[in-house]
């Protein structure tokens, strides 16, 4: 419960840093996006360790499509951290990641 709490907020600092650098440009890669990153990749991988008693376990094949997409992201952000701008597609590609991974947790 306290994970997937620290999960959503994760997701929120990861999305939230991304729209507001979109808006605002350059569009570089900003220190809400590497944490938010960051978070989901710690908070996800526990979130996957089977301790939730009763409730159902997801579907292994959903988490490793969750974990691929969230290195991704995480590869994404840190590579080109230091550059002053990143191309458009690249920057869209990080929000689309993001969209798709709470796609995945949410309609899989
Ligand atoms: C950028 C990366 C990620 C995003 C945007 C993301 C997004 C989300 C969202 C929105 C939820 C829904 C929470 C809820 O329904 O209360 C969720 C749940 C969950 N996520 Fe992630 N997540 C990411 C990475 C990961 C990773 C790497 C893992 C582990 C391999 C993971 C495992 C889970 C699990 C186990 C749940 C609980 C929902 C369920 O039982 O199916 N997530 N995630």
């Amino acid at each position: 419960m306290v994970l997937r709490y620290a999960h959503l907020i994760g997701f929120a600092v990861l999305l939230g840093g991304a729209v507001v650098q979109y808006l605002s440009r350059p569009l570089r890669i900003n220190p809400a996006m590497l944490w938010g990153s960051a978070i989901q990749l710690v908070t996800g991988i526990a979130l996957a360790a089977p301790l939730r008693g009763d409730d159902p376990e997801p579907a292994p094949a959903k988490l490793v499509v969750k974990l691929v997409i969230a290195v991704l992201i995480a590869i994404m952000v840190w590579v080109p951290r230091k550059r002053p701008e990143v191309n458009q597609g690249h920057f869209a590609a990080i929000v689309g990641l993001t969209l798709v991974n709470a796609a995945v947790a949410t309609f899989w």
